[in-house]
């Protein structure tokens, strides 16, 4: 057996990821100690209460209360706590106290990441957060090292695994979204307080990890549009379907090309070199590669100036799953202490402008339910036509006993979200439509 060096691993948490994280290292140390060229010694693990029963056989003296006494001395500090505080304030502590930290916090990563790469900046040591977004799926490494060369267009992921269980099995099975949710709880996908997930905040926080990395730009969490999946209903999955597409909880992070229309009401110049990042439920062409994606996975596609398409797919969570994205993440920082030299920072020097959801341009399907009279389709189009929205394709159907009401489902050219956002509240307001059953951005092409 080779006599490597020894460094001194301090694992903080031993929950559904710490626990496979401790496990796995100490399973295959061998083979980790050839791979990083140094055998990593798991000195102890941080925990509130060390009775609790873990998910794996642990050594009993290895666990502890005391995270500070861990961090000092410590080569790696692997923090898997999860929220803000105290995981901060140890990252901090690591760093501080020379050790090259690994995290999954996308919590953390996305409200306190610039802080923590500064102080890892200012030491010398690295952050590495491959678990932090898409869990076991390598798509920050790529967009840090692989694409560095490259220029990111955009980027279209599913990074919530529990939105798109649900999504799907409404989409598959026609379930109602209360039933499936529950589903969801029970099936440990869902949390009891499913907010994060259905809400879309989880979504939020990957998507300003991976728009920070591809735009090399700081995005903060307050500037990424956000919406949720509680608003769609049976009736909407049914008219995607029959229109060819399925609805999907997306991360959209996109380079603007600076030929977008300007909003019709100002004279604002037109954005060159910004970004949009948002999340929203959106339609998806059935025969793109995102559509595919089933159950609670994860995928992201990334589009690239000279790569062109790329799509990443796999367990988007999951304890063992996320292990093994933490452990590669191990492995990388075992070589470079061995290595020594600096730490390769965040790269943030381009700090592109984020527009606002309103300066966005996607296509969008309108559905309305409207009164079944002469000239209404007339004042439908012409409102439509006021506001700058271009009629892509429009079907009628009747609906009701009395046959005085129509529905229409409308498909847009690209349009300036502003402008349709006007439109649809003047169609609101304009009487003749009964009601606006839906408005969804049509993303993908
Ligand atoms: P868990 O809630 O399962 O585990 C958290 C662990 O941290 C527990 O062992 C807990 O101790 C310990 N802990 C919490 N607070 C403290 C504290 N103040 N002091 C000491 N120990 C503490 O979390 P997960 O393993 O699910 O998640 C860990 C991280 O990984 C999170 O940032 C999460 O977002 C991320 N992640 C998780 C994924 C998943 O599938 N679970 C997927 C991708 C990322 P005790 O056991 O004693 O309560
Ligand atoms: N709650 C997340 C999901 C898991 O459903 O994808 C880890 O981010």
């Amino acid at each position: 057996m080779t006599d490597y060096r020894r460094l001194r691993v301090a694992l903080l948490g031993a929950g559904a990821v710490g626990s496979q994280v401790a496990s796995l290292l100490q399973q295959h140390a061998d083979e980790l100690a050839d791979r990083a060229g140094a055998r990593l010694e798991l000195v102890g693990i941080a925990v509130r209460d060390v009775d609790a029963p873990r998910d794996a056989d642990l050594p009993r003296e290895l666990l502890t209360t005391d995270a500070e006494s861990l961090i000092v001395g410590a080569d790696i500090v692997i923090e898997l706590l999860g929220g803000i505080e105290p995981a901060r304030t140890y990252l901090l502590q690591a760093i501080n106290s020379g050790a090259d930290v690994v995290t999954a916090n996308k919590a953390l990563l996305a409200t306190h990441g610039p802080e923590i790469f500064d102080a890892a900046d200012q030491v010398g040591a690295e952050v590495y957060y491959e678990a932090a977004a898409a869990g076991a799926i390598p798509i920050i490494r790529p967009l840090r090292d692989s694409l560095a060369g490259d220029r990111v267009q955009r980027i279209m992921g599913i990074v919530n695994g529990t939105t798109n269980y649900i999504l799907d099995r409404m989409d598959t099975e026609g379930a109602d979204f209360a039933d499936v949710l529950a589903d969801a709880q029970r099936l440990g996908y869902a949390e009891a307080d499913p907010t994060a997930d259905v809400e879309g905040y989880d979504a939020a926080q990957k998507a300003a990890i991976l728009a920070s990395l591809a735009f090399h730009t700081t995005v903060p969490l307050d500037a990424v549009h956000r919406e949720g999946i509680t608003a769609i209903d049976k009736s909407m999955m049914d008219a995607a379907r029959h229109a060819g597409y399925v609805i999907k909880l997306l991360a959209v992070c996109e380079r603007l090309t600076g030929d977008e229309p300007r909003p019709s009401s100002s004279g604002e110049a037109a954005y060159r070199d910004a970004i949009s990042v948002r999340v929203y439920p959106a339609l998806v062409d059935r025969a793109h590669p995102l559509a595919s994606v089933h159950g609670a996975n994860n995928a992201v596609f990334v589009q690239a100036e000279a790569a062109g398409n790329l799509m990443f797919y796999g367990a988007g969570a999951g304890g063992v799953q996320t292990a093994s994205a933490v452990l590669g993440d191990v492995v990388s920082a075992a070589r470079r202490h061995i290595a020594g030299g600096v730490g390769v920072g965040e790269s943030t020097l381009a700090n592109l402008p984020i527009v606002p959801i309103g300066r966005v341009t996607t296509r969008y399907q309108i559905t309305l339910e409207v009164d079944d009279e002469p000239g209404v389709l007339a004042t439908v189009a012409g409102t439509l036509s006021d506001g700058r929205v271009s009629i892509a394709s429009l079907e009628q159907t009747v609906v009701g006993e009395d046959a005085r009401t129509a529905r229409l489902v409308i498909g847009t050219h690209k349009a300036l979200e502003q402008d349709l956002s006007e439109t649809v509240d003047r169609l609101a307001a304009s009487g003749v439509v009964e009601r606006v059953v839906s408005v969804l951005r049509v993303e993908g092409d």
